[in-house]
C-alpha cells in the first residue's frame, strides 16, 4: 500500500497499538531519507502528536442518531447494520449509481493518517485513521465540470437508530464541502481506526474526515454523495445558522457565540486532562490556507 504525502505516517497494516509510535518514527525517518520535501515537512508538523487511546476515541463520541450523551453511541450503535452497505453517488457525475462498499474498498488505496480532531464543543483528540482520499472516490465517479460542491448524507434508519425519534436535528444528518475542499488530499473517507475496522459509533462503514474543520463536518455512516452546483444545506447550519456556518473551519480567533474557541481540552487523562491552545485551521494552515485566500474567515465562518 502506497505512502503518499501529507501527514501520512505509516501503512495500513494491522498495527498493534504498542508498536505504533515506534513505527511512526521509522516511517518519518524513511520519508526524510528519500528526500520528499513536502512529506518531510508534514511529518515534522505531526511530530509530537500523541494519539489518543483507542478507548477514548471509541467511547467518547457524538453521533446523535444514537443519543446525545457522549457514551450513547458506544452503547447503542451496535444495532446499525453495516453490511451490506452501498453509497449512492449522483448529481453532476459521469457515472452515477449505487457503489457497493466492497467495490469501493477494492478500488481505493487505504492509508493511515494521524490527524488532530477538534470538536466545535472545544475538546480534541489525535486519531490514527485508516482510509482513502475522497478525491479518489470522486474521480472514480467522474466529476462533471459544472460541479462546485459535494453534499453528503448519513443513513436514516429509525429501526436501528434510537436517537432519530427525537427532533434534535432535521434527519437525515447532511453535510457539505466546496469541491476544492473535498478534492484536497487531506480530506479522507475513514474506514478504520488503529488498523481495525471503524466501529459503528465512529461512523461505520465509512465516514468523512476533514481535519481542519470542526468535527461536525466529518459526517458519519454515509449513504449518499451528491455533486451539486449550489451550496448544499448542512444539518447544524439548518439548526442554528448564527452559530454554525457552512465552512466551520477551526479558527481560534472566531469564538462560538456561547464559548471561546481559543483553546481546547484534550480528551483523556481524567483529572489530568490538559488544555492547549487551538491552532488556526487546526494546525493545517500550511496545507489548506490557500483554499481560503482572499476570504474573510470571520464572515465566512
Ligand atoms: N455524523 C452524524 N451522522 N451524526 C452526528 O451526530 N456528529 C458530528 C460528527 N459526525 C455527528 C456526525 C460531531 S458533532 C462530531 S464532533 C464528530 O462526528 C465526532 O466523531 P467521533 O465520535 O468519531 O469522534
Amino acid at each position: 500500500m502506497a505512502m503518499r504525502w501529507t501527514n501520512t505516517l505509516s501503512e495500513n497494516d494491522v498495527t498493534p497499538e504498542s508498536v505504533f509510535l515506534n513505527r511512526r518514527q521509522l516511517m518519518a525517518g524513511g520519508a526524510a531519507a528519500v528526500g520528499l520535501g513536502s512529506i518531510g515537512g508534514s511529518l515534522a508538523a505531526a511530530e509530537g502528536l500523541e494519539p489518543s487511546s483507542y478507548e477514548d476515541i471509541t467511547q467518547y463520541n457524538n453521533f446523535y442518531e444514537f443519543g446525545t450523551g457522549k457514551g450513547d453511541p458506544a452503547q447503542n450503535a451496535h444495532t446499525l447494520t453495516t453490511a451490506p452497505w452501498s453509497v449512492k453517488i449522483d448529481g453532476l457525475v459521469e457515472k452515477p449509481g449505487d457503489y457497493a462498499f466492497e467495490d469501493i474498498m477494492k478500488a481505493m488505496t487505504i492509508e493511515e493518517r494521524i490527524y488532530r480532531f477538534r470538536c466545535v464543543e472545544a475538546w480534541s483528540m489525535v486519531i490514527p485513521w485508516n482510509g482513502f482520499e475522497l478525491a479518489d472516490l470522486l474521480n472514480m465517479a467522474g466529476v462533471q465540470s459544472d460541479a462546485k460542491y459535494v453534499a453528503f448524507e448519513t443513513a436514516l434508519r429509525p429501526d436501528e437508530m434510537p436517537g432519530v425519534r427525537f427532533p434534535v436535528l432535521d434527519w437525515p444528518y447532511v453535510e457539505g464541502l466546496r469541491l476544492d475542499e473535498a478534492m484536497h488530499p487531506l480530506t479522507i473517507m475513514a474506514t478504520g481506526i488503529y488498523g481495525k475496522d471503524i466501529p459503528n459509533q465512529n461512523g461505520a462503514p465509512l465516514r468523512l474526515v476533514v481535519p481542519w474543520k470542526y468535527g461536525f463536518k466529518s459526517i458519519k455512516s454515509i449513504v449518499r454523495i451528491t455533486l451539486t452546483e449550489k451550496e448544499p444545506p448542512t444539518s447544524w447550519n439548518k439548526a442554528n445558522a448564527r452559530e454554525y456556518g457552512f465552512y466551520s473551519n477551526v479558527n481560534p480567533e472566531v469564538d462560538h457565540p456561547r464559548w471561546s474557541q481559543a483553546s481546547e481540552r484534550v480528551v483523556g487523562g481524567g483529572l489530568f486532562s490538559k488544555r492547549i491552545p487551538t491552532l488556526m485551521l487546526n494546525g493545517y494552515a500550511d496545507e489548506v490556507g490557500a483554499l481560503y485566500a482572499g476570504m474573510d474567515l470571520t464572515k465566512n465562518f
